[in-house]
């Protein structure tokens, strides 16, 4: 089969992006951490936390393997940065203004819009891993293979806490964990699946 071709300087764009988005995802999950009042659910991110601790060292090694300075700044990766201070004072904010319950459900929203974005990174690198070649595709592939799945629980699983919390507060039956947690989902059919399947868990 042969290899797709891809723009090698946006791949240097993107794993720039990502070490942005793993940075401002350890912060992201130190004021999730203050506003989650479910005990669960501070477990989880606290494992997410520590996770998202190690992938900035993978990216840190891709960028080693690919020759790149991880501390390179670009006008894209202030973007994210920009995004990820955000998230963390609208967090900041809701600890401050409003009830627990409230902070906790800001906190659900916030990270799982900092986890779409990191998924969406780690999903494109691994397409980019399909369409390189040599020592390129295997620090890509390497990287990619030691992630994915992290990446998976946290978005996946963060969707179905914020959905279930969403519902308790509207004061309706809850799946508590989550059935994506039940299930262990790890693919976006998964997720829609435990979704689609969630009343028979009441
Ligand atoms: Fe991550
Ligand atoms: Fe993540």
């Amino acid at each position: 089969m042969t290899k797709k071709s891809y723009n090698a300087e946006q791949l240097q764009d993107l794993v720039l992006q990502m070490m942005e988005t793993e940075l401002g995802g350890e912060q992201v999950y130190l004021a999730a951490l203050q506003c989650a009042q479910n005990a669960d659910l501070k477990k989880e991110w606290q494992g997410y936390l520590e996770e998202t601790r190690m992938h900035q060292r993978t990216v840190r090694t891709l960028c080693e393997a690919l020759g790149m300075d991880a501390s390179a700044q670009t006008p894209s990766r202030k973007v994210v940065k920009h995004l990820g201070d955000s998230l963390v004072q609208a967090m900041q904010l809701a600890l401050k203004s409003g009830t627990p319950t409230a902070a906790e459900l800001t906190a659900c929203e916030c990270v799982v819009l900092a986890e779409t974005k990191d998924h969406a990174n780690w999903e494109l690198l691994g397409q980019v891993a399909q369409a390189a070649s040599g020592a390129t595709a295997k620090a890509l592939q390497d990287a990619y293979d030691k992630v994915q799945q992290d990446e998976q629980h946290h978005l996946y699983h963060t969707m179905g806490w914020c959905r279930e919390l969403w519902i308790q507060s509207l004061g309706m039956p809850a799946v508590l964990p989550p059935p994506e947690e039940i299930k262990q989902v790890e693919t976006a059919i998964g997720a829609s699946r435990a979704e689609q399947q969630r009343t028979t868990l009441l």
